[in-house]
């Protein structure tokens, strides 16, 4: 790993990232959509993604806090989907092989944009859900809030569901287009302090999550097949771009490395 995007042949890669994991000593992972493709979630941009949809509109308005505040009715149509896709999901290998990285001490955190919880399900502690979860509800207006079970019936007992105290339109605690996100300055401190950031399953486009490999000075190696913006990465720091399967990637890795865990 001593260029930028070097060209090495598919076999020795898994070889390459399993050096690189012994010699580490402070892992981080930035995880996107594609790390649950394999469980069976859709990405957003991938040939499958949600935002492939022809849905008349853009498909970004899903997740717009303005669009979502005129018509909230179009976003929880595909929450409800959502949740349904949700139900008997499972980690996938890759969720598996992160959390047993982590119980070895070499993974110190994981900064996820996903909001499916497959990293804690998988026994991952230091999860920083950057883009929320569907764990809470809330009020727009009045900030009661209600927990998963109370949310789940009532998602899927009013088209949208309305506050009992004040009417207001309850807001599922993910992040929206034009929301902060959350949890940035533990995020920011996890990748300036690693010496290995993997960046898995993330297109790279959406900020400020993709500013974030930003600021490692270690080295990054990006798994992700498709398309990967590398506009914001640093020029400065050794970057492999490994383009294969997810799952089987790590699987490739771990038969160099020997974590038990399945
Ligand atoms: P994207 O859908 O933009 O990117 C997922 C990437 O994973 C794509 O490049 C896929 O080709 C790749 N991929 C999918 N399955 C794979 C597999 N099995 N092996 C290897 N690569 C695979 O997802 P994110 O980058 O996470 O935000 O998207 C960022 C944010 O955009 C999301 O958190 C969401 C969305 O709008 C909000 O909702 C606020
Ligand atoms: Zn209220």
């Amino acid at each position: 790993m001593e260029g930028c995007f070097e060209k090495i042949p598919n076999c020795n890669l898994a070889q390459i990232c399993a050096d690189e994991i012994k010699k580490a000593n402070n892992i981080v992972l930035l995880s996107g959509a594609g790390m649950s493709t394999n469980a069976g979630i859709p990405d957003f941009r991938g040939p499958n993604g949600i935002y492939r949809r022809q849905l008349g509109v853009n498909p970004e308005r899903i997740f717009d806090i303005d669009y979502f505040l005129e018509d909230p009715s179009f976003f929880y149509k595909f929450h409800r989907e959502f949740l349904q896709t949700l139900k008997n999901i499972k980690p996938t290998y890759a969720h598996k092989f992160f959390a047993a990285l982590e119980k070895n001490g070499k993974l110190k955190g994981i900064i996820t944009q996903n909001i499916d919880s497959l990293h804690q399900m998988a026994g991952s502690k230091n999860v920083m859900e950057i883009h929320g979860g569907i764990w809470k509800s809330f009020c727009i207006d009045c900030n009661k809030t209600w927990d998963y079970e109370e949310s789940m019936k009532l998602v899927f007992s009013q088209e949208v569901p309305r506050c009992d105290r004040c009417g207001g339109i309850i807001k599922p605690d993910i992040v929206f287009f034009g929301e902060m996100v959350k949890h940035l300055e533990e995020s920011q401190k996890l990748v300036k302090e690693c010496d290995l950031l993997f960046v898995v399953g993330s297109s790279l486009v959406v900020t400020p999550a993709a500013l974030l490999p930003r600021l490692a000075r270690g080295k990054i190696i990006i798994v992700n097949k498709g398309e990967t913006n590398k506009s914001y990465l640093p020029s400065n720091i050794p970057t492999l771009h490994v383009e294969q399967d997810i799952d089987e990637f790590f699987k490739a890795v771990n038969y160099h490395i020997g974590l038990d865990f399945e």
